[in-house]
């Protein structure tokens, strides 16, 4: 990766600022704190009435990606915003996806479920929200930073995809392993501006590629769906996969173990409390963290382990 340059004369023209330097504090330094926001609005607005030029990440983003000799980061170093300027000049940005391609995606995903509900498991994609927690292990890429090898088991329409392909560096790689031909077509399509992204077309369980070398996996695999046979094997794959210290975050709906066993017959009922069994053994022997997110359907709980 080439080192950004800083092309002040250029930044004061275009943003009319009395120092180059002065952009930084267009922006708010931890996103998420609502008087570092405001401070940064109020400035922009006070900017725009003395000059008619609005400041916004962007702006600065066009202006980036327009000449290639606008390399800016020295001033935006430790910032998000220097983050995202070299995922830009990477080409590493996940187009907009429009309402339309949205309903579209979600449309998809309904008819797979018709088609395939055991391994689809769900009737529409994960939320926003879910996907928001589901990634939040994969720490956010920093410049230096050594290579990560991230997997996702069953990325579906890449909702938590779009998710994780923001955290990664350009030295990252991201492997998607999906079992559902459509969904690969539909992902390979989406993602095939980024060369660290992979998909492969097969069940995790012959997946064999770079054994004990992730970092992070993300799984959306809806186990309590699957056979028992199928949960007994899939751990120890898991663990093969991964190395010591290996983040693995999953999902599952709550209150629908329990509603589902009120269905069952008497057969069915041992099978599924074989898999509940399973994944007890499992998260017992690994340190957890668990988060329960309402705000998708149906709500779910998040697990975070560390193998
Ligand atoms: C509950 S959906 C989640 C999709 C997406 N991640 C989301 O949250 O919207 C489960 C996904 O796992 C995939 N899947 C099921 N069995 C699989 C297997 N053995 N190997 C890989 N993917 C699998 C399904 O095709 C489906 O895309």
């Amino acid at each position: 990766m080439t080192m950004p340059r800083v092309s002040s004369e250029c930044l004061k023209t275009t943003f009319q600022l009395g120092a180059a330097e002065e952009i930084a504090t267009y922006f708010p330094k931890h996103k998420r704190k609502i008087s570092e926001i405001a401070e940064t609005n109020f400035r922009r607005l006070s900017h725009w009435l003395q000059t008619g030029v609005w400041i916004s990440e962007r702006s600065l983003l066009s202006w980036v990606r327009k000449d290639e000799c606008h390399r800016v980061s020295p001033l935006f170093k430790k910032r998000h915003l220097y983050r995202k300027i070299v995922r830009c000049e990477e080409h590493m940005e996940v187009e907009h996806r429009s309402i339309l391609q949205k309903f579209t995606e979600s449309a998809r995903f309904l008819v797979r479920f018709i088609l395939r509900a055991k391994t689809v498991g769900s009737i529409i994609p994960s939320s926003h929200f879910l996907a928001r927690e589901i990634v939040r292990q994969i720490p956010k890429h920093s410049l230096g930073a050594p290579k990560r090898y991230i997997l996702e088991i069953g990325p579906g329409t890449g909702v938590f995809t779009d998710k994780i392909i923001k955290r990664l560096g350009p030295e990252d790689e991201l492997d998607l392993v999906e079992f559902d031909a459509s969904f690969c077509e539909l992902l390979r399509e989406k993602y095939k501006h980024l060369k660290n992204v992979h998909v492969y077309h097969m069940s995790i369980l012959d997946y064999q590629e770079r054994l004990g070398e992730y970092t992070h996996i993300v799984s959306a695999l809806p186990l309590n769906s699957f056979t028992p046979d199928f949960v007994h094997k899939y751990f120890p794959h898991i663990q093969r996969l991964s190395k010591p210290g290996t983040t693995l975050s999953s999902f599952e709906y709550i209150f629908l173990p329990e509603i589902k066993q009120i269905y069952l017959s008497e057969d069915e009922r041992e099978k599924f409390k074989a898999i509940l069994d399973e994944k007890e053994a499992f998260y017992s022997a690994h340190h957890h963290l668990s988060h329960i997110v309402f705000r998708n359907f149906p709500p779910a709980k998040v697990l975070h382990h560390v193998l």
